[in-house]
């Protein structure tokens, strides 16, 4: 972890699950973090949890799906002086079930958090890295990136425009001493499954037992792969070797595959 010794970490979405993870793999290393997220409760208990002789540790309380929210956090961020040196864009949300019955408020908020905050933070941070010629942005991206998924499809589709964006600024970014990587989970066991439940539905998101990897190992593989300057990282092996195969199955295939469920489904 000698990449992160010194640096000073952005990571959002860092009051549960993949986000909190990422907090207490990098406080051993790290001179600052500013962990992003609506309950400061749980920054709070965290804070005090990682505290440590030389470790600053900033909690900042912001809805990233308000737009108003998310730049008074990039104006305090200015104002403190803290050059951030790494930005984990994690916090996300997902919603399980058909698109038709889908809740307009639900989507508008995966659209504005998945997408919009995690490229304003992008934008806004970039610069500065680029203008230091050293930094890294660790976007969490899914495997629900990699295809469409029904019944998940715009939340697979916020996860293409993550993985997309960050291959593109990857490239855009060659040669200035800052890294992108997108990192592309399976199933975690997180409070993500049962966020994404319609309440009243009594159906929950599928996920496997043998798909799934712990956020620990998650999170340890996305800092791994930012260490190493990967573009993308899919944690597990069970999980990375079906995905690598799925992405070569032919798309009428997977057409044919996805529609068939849909039948089934109704
Ligand atoms: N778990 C999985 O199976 C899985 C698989 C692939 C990818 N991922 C991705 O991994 C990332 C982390 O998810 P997780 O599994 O750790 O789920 P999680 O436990 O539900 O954590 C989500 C985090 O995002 C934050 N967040 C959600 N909405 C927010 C908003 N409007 N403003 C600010 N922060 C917000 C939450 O904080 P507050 O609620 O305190 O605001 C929380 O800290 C997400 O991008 C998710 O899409 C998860």
């Amino acid at each position: 972890m000698n990449f992160f010794h010194g640096c000073t970490a952005l990571i959002t979405g860092a009051s549960s699950g993949i986000g909190e993870q990422f907090a207490r793999q990098l406080a051993p290393h790290a001179r600052s973090l500013i962990l992003v997220a609506r309950r400061l409760d749980r920054l709070g208990a965290l804070k005090l949890e990682l505290d440590r002789p030389g470790l600053t540790i900033h909690c900042h309380t912001a809805d990233l799906a308000d737009e108003v929210q998310t730049e008074a956090l990039l104006a305090a961020l200015a104002a403190s002086g803290e050059r951030v040196s790494l930005l984990v864009n994690n916090a996300g949300l997902g919603d399980h079930g058909f698109f038709e019955e889908s809740d307009w408020s639900r989507v508008s908020t995966m659209l504005d958090v998945n997408i919009k905050a995690l490229t304003r933070l992008t934008h806004a941070l970039l610069p500065d890295l680029v203008r230091a010629g050293r930094g890294a942005i660790l976007n969490v991206s899914s495997v629900a990136s990699l295809l469409p998924l029904p019944k998940m499809a715009v939340y697979a589709a916020t996860k293409a425009y993550v993985t997309s964006f960050s291959e593109a600024l990857r490239a855009e970014l060659r040669g200035t001493g800052v890294s992108v990587t997108a990192l592309c989970p399976g199933p975690v066991s997180t409070e993500f499954g049962r966020i994404a439940d319609r309440p009243g539905t009594g159906e929950s998101l599928p996920a496997p037992e043998i798909f799934k990897v712990p956020a620990e190992d998650v999170a340890r593989a996305g800092l791994d792969a930012v260490e190493r300057d990967r573009a993308r990282v899919i944690p597990g092996w069970f999980v990375c070797t079906v995905m690598t195969i799925a992405t070569l199955v032919p798309i009428f295939i997977v057409r044919l595959f996805l529609t068939q469920r849909r039948a089934e489904k109704r």
